[in-house]
């Protein structure tokens, strides 16, 4: 099977640090209730000067450089996100330029929400075998969110949970074990009704979320493993979509599996839906947690109702 290798990882992460204190002070919420019902400490938000665009070139441009391939071997350009700058033009071919890269390649959004990360690796990876380009044999992969500008400040509920950033890798394929797991079923369980609405802002109902949630995780890491062919004892790391810590100890509980496989760092960062699982994955980068040869199954869902999981390398 032709299976997904990462080359690199890179983030960038806002100025702004928006500490669930100072959220106490703007509406009626505490750190107490936050961080018992999802983990979270602090999150980022952008400031003046820093957008979606922004963060996800800055990122992309970090993990590009750890790579130490050439720009022109890129060929394939994927953003997944739901809050980019614009409508149109995409977040992926703003980065030709900022980035410097060849014009004569595909740059394409996606939107799976915070399954993004999932649907784009898998999708990357169907392009680069189709394409077998020898000159050209990795793509440059970015989740990214500014999802501050689509909070409603009167929805305490909703708002504590989300942030903003950028996660990237530089993968390519590689022959090995390899399955991916990608699905959606129509729900508004989770909505943002942009162009319908002038104040477009996200709007959650919890606790379905939560319950799905809880199911669907089990189901992707479960079906993934074993079309790949492998158990769960052969993976290195479980890197999960950072909605709520609540959510990952309730999976690690019911699946019995070893907490320690399961790094998060919602705590700190927040629910960053598209961003979550490449952010992740590049702090435990630069925490020397990736050894080369480990395998890690990267697994979100979210809004659509989505929900996605695939099995990659570490170099
Ligand atoms: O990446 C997208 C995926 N999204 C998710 O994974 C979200 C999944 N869901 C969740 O994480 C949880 O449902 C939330 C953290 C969003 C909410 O937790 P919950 O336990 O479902 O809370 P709730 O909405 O049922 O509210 C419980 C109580 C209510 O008060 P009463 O009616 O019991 O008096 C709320 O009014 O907590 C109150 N409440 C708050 N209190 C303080 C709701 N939000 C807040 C708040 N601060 N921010």
């Amino acid at each position: 099977m032709t299976g997904v290798k990462i080359i690199s990882t890179g983030s960038a992460l806002p100025s702004r640090v928006v500490t669930n204190d100072d959220l106490s002070k703007i509406e009626e919420t505490s750190d107490e209730w936050i961080k018992k019902r999802t983990g979270i400490e602090k999150r980022h938000f952008t400031a003046e000067g820093e957008s979606a665009n922004s963060l996800a070139v800055e990122s992309a441009g970090r993990a590009l450089e750890k790579s130490g391939i050439s720009k022109d071997e890129i060929g394939l350009v994927l953003t997944a996100t739901l809050s980019g700058d614009y409508s149109t033009p995409s977040v992926a071919s703003f980065m030709q330029s900022a980035l410097g890269l060849s014009k004569d390649i595909p740059y394409i959004d996606i939107n799976a929400a915070c399954s993004g990360a999932a649907y784009a690796v898998e999708i990357a990876r169907s392009y680069l075998v189709a394409n077998q380009d020898k000159k050209k044999p990795y793509a440059l992969v970015t989740g990214v969110e500014e999802l501050s500008k689509l909070l409603d400040p009167a929805d305490r509920t909703t708002n504590i949970l989300f942030g903003d950033g950028a996660g990237s890798v530089v993968m390519t394929t590689k022959e090995g074990p390899y399955a991916s797991t990608l699905g959606a079923e129509s729900s508004l369980a989770i909505n943002c009704p942009g162009a319908k609405n002038l104040r477009s802002y996200i709007r959650m109902d919890g606790k379905e979320v939560f319950r799905f949630a809880v199911k669907i995780l089990p189901y992707c890491i479960k079906e993934t493993v074993s079309k790949a062919g492998l158990s769960t004892d052969d993976i290195d790391y479980f890197v999960c979509h950072q909605a709520n810590k609540r959510i990952i100890d309730h999976v690690v509980r019911a699946m019995k599996l070893p907490k320690e496989k399961f790094y998060c760092n919602v705590d700190h960062i927040g629910n960053t839906s598209g961003a979550s699982i490449f952010i992740l994955l590049d702090e435990m980068e630069q925490k020397g947690m990736l050894s080369p040869g480990d395998t890690a199954l990267l697994s979100g869902f979210g809004s659509g109702l989505t929900w996605g999981s695939v099995l990659v390398t570490y170099k």
